[in-house]
């Protein structure tokens, strides 16, 4: 082993049978930090929040005290919380959880974050998929308000709150904050022009918070156990724990709550390493947008500034594991064709340039193509990235350029073959014996 601690906050409760009630929440600890919360005067629960150096979830980590504190004050608006549980990237798989074992976690954070901004109603936009998890958030919602902790004068405070789960229809840019906005208001999801940020001109051109599941259930911990408990674990600049979430050629994939700053070497030590009989290949440090890393990066901290250093990006944490069964062409063809389907279209770049990439990576992998397609396909990316309306747009050519960087020799061999050289079932997880 080396060194390896987790941290279980959010997921400590999970594999109790009933982590998802209110008398389980309650019985271990859960709604003592929002009575410490309403004691207090909300801008000091603000402070609170910038003093952990909490970094927003949801893949940008942009300072949640810090936005909180964007929201102006005696401007006679209504000002709105917006929770964002639209979690749909690939390989992300932190906030369903989250949601689904340890609801009234997220339903604490909701007051407690809607008490400081000075806000009287919460959304939580949750994609539509999953039913399942929506049932349980309406049942969560319903137990927190028959108990005092929503609706009037919440445990006698003064402070009124309500909550409304409001399920999209399924749509990756839906998670964008001003694309979930407007999906919100009962337009089409399309992203906004920024500045007015949402914290000015928001929900009904009112200042609104976003902010995305995990940050907002972390709150009641911090509250709880003090800004400089959470700012102890980390990094200095990256904050506190996270759930890093671990899939693909894994033995035990899941969600490993730990440190940010905890390296991928030390998560395989607790995951029973790349499954048996089997090295790592390649892997992503945040998901399908951020640049691949390969076996050289094992012990590169996983936290914002190392994970930037190294040359990516640490996102959402979510860790998909590729050992060397994998053809990387394939995995990054998948990809493209995600965007490309989920492109909104609004701009040229990304709905044109996704359309053009996906065409040149199904030539490639079919080894039909030419050594003059690779620069092609990094001349079209260069034309998304930086061009593109929103961060969907950019989000296409990370994947595609580090995985010519670091494995140009297998774009090649497709082409001498004259396809693609790997078995595609030696990479699945199952067995059609075991599929039937
Ligand atoms: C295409 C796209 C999809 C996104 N999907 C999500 C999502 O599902 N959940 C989320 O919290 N943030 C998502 N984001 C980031 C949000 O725009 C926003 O930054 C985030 O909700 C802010 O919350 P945080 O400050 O707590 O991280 C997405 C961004 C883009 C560009
Ligand atoms: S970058 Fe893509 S998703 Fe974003 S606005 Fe443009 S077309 Fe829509």
């Amino acid at each position: 082993m080396t060194g390896v601690r987790l941290t279980p906050a959010l997921s400590a409760r999970w594999d109790e049978p009933d982590s998802f009630t209110l008398e389980g929440y309650r019985r271990d600890g859960g709604y003592r930090a929002l009575p410490k919360a309403l004691a207090m005067p909300p801008d000091q629960v603000i402070q609170t929040l910038k003093d952990s150096v909490l970094r927003g979830r949801g893949g940008a980590g942009f300072p949640t005290g810090v936005k909180w504190g964007f929201i102006p004050q005696g401007d006679g608006k209504p000002h709105y919380l917006v929770v964002n549980a639209d979690e749909s990237e690939p390989g992300a798989c932190k906030d369903v959880p989250t949601l689904l074992n340890n609801p009234q976690a997220l339903i604490e954070g909701i007051v407690i974050a809607a008490y400081a901004i000075r806000a009287h109603l919460a959304f939580v936009y949750i994609r539509g998929e999953v039913l399942h998890v929506i049932r349980r958030l309406h049942h969560a919602v319903a137990e927190a308000r028959e108990a005092g902790y929503l609706g009037r004068d919440i445990l006698g405070s003064g402070f009124d709150l309500e909550v409304v789960v409001h399920a999209g229809a399924g749509a990756y840019i839906c998670g964008e904050e001003t694309a979930l906005l407007d999906s919100l208001e009962g337009y089409r999801g399309q992203p906004r022009l920024k500045p007015p940020f949402p914290a000015t001109s928001g929900l009904y051109a009112c200042p609104t918070v976003v902010n995305n599941v995990e940050s907002i259930a972390s709150v009641p911990w911090i509250l709880l156990h003090g800004a400089e408990d959470f700012a102890s674990l980390g990094t200095q600049k990256s904050t506190g724990f996270g759930l890093f979430q671990l899939s693909g050629h894994v033995t035990t994939p899941g969600q490993y709550e730990a440190p940010l700053g905890t390296t991928l070497r030390q998560l395989l030590d607790l995951a029973g390493g790349i499954r048996a009989g089997h090295r790592l290949k390649f892997w992503t440090p945040g998901g399908s947008s951020t640049p691949l890393f390969t076996d050289e990066h094992l012990d590169v901290p996983l936290d914002y500034e190392d994970v930037a250093a190294a040359g990516s990006l640490l996102g959402t944490r979510s860790i998909q594991l590729f050992d060397e069964t994998t053809c990387v062409v394939r995995v990054v063809l998948r990809w493209a064709e995600f965007y490309r389907h989920e492109s909104c279209g609004k701009c040229t770049p990304c709905r044109e340039g996704s359309y053009w990439v996906v065409q040149v990576l199904e030539r490639l992998e079919a080894g039909e193509g030419s050594e003059a397609d690779l620069d092609k396909l990094l001349d079209i990316c260069s034309n998304i990235t930086g061009r593109a309306f929103c961060a969907l747009g950019d989000s296409i050519e990370p994947s595609v350029k580090s995985s010519i960087t670091f494995f140009r020799d297998e774009y090649l061999e497709h082409l001498r073959y004259g396809g693609c050289p790997f078995d595609p079932s030696a990479s699945t997880l199952f067995t059609l014996e075991s599929a039937r």
